[in-house]
Parts: C-alpha cells; sequence; structure tokens
C-alpha cells in the first residue's frame, strides 16, 4: 500500500498537535510538527535553532526553502516509510507546491486535509492557558488539565508556557495564518482532500471526525 500523508491544517491554537499525536499512535504513523523540530534545533542550540529562533520568537514564518529542507530530511528516514501524520507543514502555498513534489519522488500524494476550524476568541485562550511538557506533550490548565498543576502526568516534568503563545504574538501568528496559510485552505479544496472539522468541540470528538475522514479517504 502506498504511504499515508495526513496534513492537519488550522489555525494556531486549533489543536493540530493535540489531534496528530492521537492520529499518529492510532494509525501507527509518525507525527512531523515542523514547530516542534524547530524547537528541538533551538534547545540543541543548532545553526538551525539559532536561525528558527529569530522568526519563532516574532511569530513570523521560518523561510520556505530551510523548512522544506528539513521536511524532506526528516520524511526520508526510514521511519516515516508508511507515511506521516504532518503538523504545521506545508503552510505557505510555496511548500504545500515543494510538499506535493516531494511525495511525488516517494511514488505518493496527500491522502486527506482535516481542517480544524475553530474561532479567533477561542484560539487566543487556548494558547494563554497552554502548558507544554518538554516530552512535547500538551496540557491546557483548564482544557486538558494535567493532574498536578504544571507537572507532566506522565514523566514528572515541569510543564512550561511556549514563548510566542503570548497575547501579542498569538495575534500576529493569527494574522500570518490568515495571511499566507489561508490559501492553502482552497488549494486542498480544489483537489477534494479538505474535510472541514469541527475544532470547538472536545478532544475526543474532534479526533471521531478526523478519524472518520482518514476512513473514508483511505476506501
Ligand atoms: P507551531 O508549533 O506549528 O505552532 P502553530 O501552528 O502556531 O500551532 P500551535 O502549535 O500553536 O497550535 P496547535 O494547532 O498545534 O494547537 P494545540 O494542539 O497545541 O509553529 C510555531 C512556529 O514555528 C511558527 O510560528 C513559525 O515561526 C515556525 N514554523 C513552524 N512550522 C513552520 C513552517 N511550516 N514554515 C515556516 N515556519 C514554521 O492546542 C492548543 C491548546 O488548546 C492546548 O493547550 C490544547 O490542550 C488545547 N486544546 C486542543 N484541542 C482542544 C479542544 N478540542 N478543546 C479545548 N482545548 C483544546
Ligand atoms: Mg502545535
Amino acid at each position: 500500500m502506498s504511504p499515508t500523508y495526513i496534513v492537519m491544517l488550522g489555525p494556531p491554537g486549533a489543536g493540530k498537535g493535540t489531534q496528530a499525536k492521537i492520529l499518529a499512535q492510532k494509525l501507527d504513523l509518525v507525527h512531523v510538527s515542523t514547530g516542534d523540530l524547530f524547537r528541538e534545533n533551538l534547545k540543541n542550540e543548532t545553526e538551525l535553532g539559532q536561525l528558527a529562533q529569530q522568526y519563532m520568537n516574532k511569530g513570523e514564518l521560518v523561510p520556505d526553502d530551510v523548512t522544506v529542507r528539513m521536511v524532506e530530511e526528516r520524511l526520508s528516514r526510514s521511519d516515516c516509510e508508511e507515511g506521516a501524520v504532518m503538523d504545521g507543514f506545508p503552510r505557505t502555498p510555496a511548500q504545500a507546491k515543494a510538499f506535493d513534489e516531494l511525495l511525488e519522488k516517494f511514488n505518493s500524494e496527500v491522502s486527506v486535509v482535516p481542517y480544524i476550524k475553530v474561532p479567533d476568541e477561542v484560539l487566543v485562550e487556548r494558547l494563554s492557558g497552554r502548558w507544554m511538557s518538554p516530552s512535547g506533550r500538551i496540557y491546557h490548565e483548564k482544557f486538558n488539565p494535567p493532574i498536578v498543576k504544571w507537572i507532566d502526568d506522565i514523566d514528572g516534568s515541569q510543564l512550561y508556557q511556549r514563548e510566542d503563545d503570548k497575547p501579542e504574538t498569538v495575534r500576529h501568528r493569527i494574522e500570518v495564518y490568515n495571511e499566507q496559510t489561508a490559501p492553502l485552505i482552497d488549494y486542498y479544496r480544489s483537489q477534494d482532500l479538505l474535510v472541514e472539522i469541527d475544532g470547538t468541540q472536545t478532544i475526543d470528538d474532534v479526533t471521531q471526525d478526523i478519524m472518520e475522514a482518514v476512513r473514508k479517504a483511505a476506501a
């Protein structure tokens, strides 16, 4: 069977990361988050991390060529042979085109694009209350709280807030999304790959809707 590539589309805070982790586990695919990859590079103080930081802290996008190269390298590893759940990539029309070309090289194509829709006012509340674990697990002080405040349920590590989750940076990230990423909605809709998902539901209900979309796409 040809590999499965699911592209999670949606604004900052829509729940792409939350859902991508669940899907990857359910479908036994790798979760590829470009945001997480950049943050990992930042933590390891690589050159790529230092470059990305300048953009991320301002809520701007990292240049396409750098991002595409990083994704190509990641998807070429053997753990991605069955495909991947893409979270935060592609994020510009140029990235979408580069991604199509890359998948062509792998004799594959995008399988389905769940587009998680959430209104702007909800996004700000979600991001200002988001607590991250160094492991990448995602919590929310109200909507998905850990058992003990600020402590990861699984490994006990200290949770933290993302540097770019400050309200003014969040607002800019939403603007950048509307300008640079929202055009992908039509791009994937015109290829009949887009499935709109109501992202204001509970995490479990959102997962169910996305799983149904994935099943239909595979049928
Ligand atoms: P990235 O890390 O991808 O951030 P983002 O797209 O802004 O999205 P978020 O991670 O903030 O939100 P999410 O949709 O994953 O929501 P989550 O599941 O956490 O990118 C960061 C930066 O890296 C970019 O600004 C850019 O600089 C750079 N970058 C990354 N990719 C790039 C690319 N391709 N090109 C160029 N630059 C790139 O959920 C949010 C919160 O809500 C959590 O607290 C969660 O618990 C809660 N929640 C989730 N679902 C629900 C629900 N159904 N109900 C209630 N609460 C919920
Ligand atoms: Mg995320």
